[in-house]
């Protein structure tokens, strides 16, 4: 079996192997997978694994942006990891995602995140569960009740303000300090605004994007920068009330909407999990944002059986980290340990669940400075 960059040739059959691991995809959205596909090429973020010239697997690294507490760092998006059945648990799968953390780490990013259909085989490659994508049913009616102020502009966006909604997210999750959401990049963002289902709007400091789903309608992304926005948005949303009784949204788990209504939504709530994995210790933490307050330090072993690991010493002040490396040992932990605690999984539960040992006197100190309840509003 051998790696190699996919081409535009191995199109047909990447969508072969798709198909056999996902179901087939409807006509036009086979059109815009290829499309989409297609732009990625000669990046070096589509990887084919090959039994001579036969295609045994494929899968794409997508280039997305990602805040941790407020501070926006490159992402390596693992996404359409398959394999061909006849392929399939011969240790194939944990090759080609051997060689998609190699090329992510090779392109500078120092973090990954991937929606996990099963977890073995990203576990042992050093991917940890983490956060969530929260999806909730609200009552459309009762967003519609969210009266607006009136003073909001709002007006409908496409494809040539993907630039301002870029920068309304920076913005936006800048301000709230948030962990784990995150951006497309500019050209995505130009492919998906074009879609003529979907409804958008824009405000300065806040955006929509909505479609239908059957009878209902279905929140895809909806940020907001102020309260006056947020309700503007939502109460945008809730006029398909008389149509439409229920709106899915994916928001945070702790997103105001939920604070905004007059009764807390009742009815289904449901998460996705994401794993995440900390390609590069010392990248990733100079990356990442971390409480103004917190100021500590705290010797850490990380052990990553794909070379990432070693001793250093980290420290945290004035909303910034830092790592040198040092001969002691002091908190031990794996590479999926080291990465679910960047996202801001417990000490307390890394120790139970055997991700962490040794040295405890710096816990309490590392719980404060990577405390975070990893979102997601995008699912890739
Ligand atoms: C999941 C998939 C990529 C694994 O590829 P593979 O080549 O079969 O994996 P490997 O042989 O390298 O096995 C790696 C580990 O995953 C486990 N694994 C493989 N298939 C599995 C499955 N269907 N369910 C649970 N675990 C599975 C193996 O048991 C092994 O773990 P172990 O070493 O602890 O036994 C492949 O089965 C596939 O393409 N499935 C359909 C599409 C899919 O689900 N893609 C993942 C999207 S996130």
């Amino acid at each position: 079996m051998e790696i190699r960059d996919l081409t535009p040739d191995d199109l047909d059959d990447v969508l072969d192997v798709r198909t056999r691991s996902f179901g087939p995809l409807p006509a036009a959205d086979k059109e815009n997978w290829r499309r989409v596909v297609r732009s990625m090429f000669g990046e070096g973020r589509y990887l084919g694994v090959f039994d001579g010239s036969r295609l045994a697997g494929a899968a794409r690294l997508r280039r997305f942006t990602q805040w941790w507490h407020g501070r926006p760092q490159p992402m390596a998006g693992v996404a359409g990891v398959t394999i061909s059945p006849e392929d399939r648990g011969r240790g194939v799968g944990s090759l080609l995602m051997r060689a998609v953390v190699e090329r992510a780490t090779a392109l500078g990013d120092a973090v990954s995140v991937l929606f996990p259909a099963t977890t073995p085989i990203y576990r042992s490659i050093g991917y940890e569960h983490a956060g969530v994508q929260h999806k909730v049913t609200l009552s459309a009616e009762a967003l519609r009740h969210l009266r607006p102020s009136g003073q909001v502009g709002l007006r409908r966006m496409g494809p040539d303000d993907a630039a301002e909604v870029m920068a309304v997210l920076h913005r936006v999750y800048a301000a709230a300090r948030a962990s784990g959401p995150i951006s497309k990049d500019e050209r995505t963002w130009r492919l998906w605004l074009e879609n003529q289902d979907d409804f958008l709007y824009l405000a300065e400091d806040g955006f929509v994007v909505y479609r239908w789903r059957g009878d209902d309608i279905q929140v895809e992304n909806l940020v907001a920068g102020s309260a006056e926005t947020a309700r503007a948005l939502w109460s945008l949303v809730g006029s398909a009330s008389s149509i439409a009784r229920n709106v899915v949204a994916a928001v945070a788990p702790d997103d105001p909407v939920l604070w905004m209504l007059r009764e807390w939504p009742s009815e289904e709530v449901r998460q996705a999990r994401w794993m995440f994995r900390v390609l590069d210790v010392a990248a990733a933490v100079e990356r990442r944002g971390f409480p103004a307050y917190v100021s500590c330090e705290a010797v850490v072993t990380v052990d990553d059986p794909l070379g990432g690991g070693g001793s250093w010493r980290l420290e945290v002040a004035g909303g910034s980290g830092a790592v040198t490396p040092v001969a002691g040992s002091g908190v031990m932990l794996s590479v999926n340990g080291f990465s679910a605690l960047y996202a801001g999984v417990p000490t307390a539960t890394l120790r139970l669940s055997g991700l962490m040992s040794g040295d405890d006197r710096y816990d309490e100190a590392l719980d404060a400075a990577f405390a975070a309840r990893p979102y997601m509003l995008d699912s890739f």
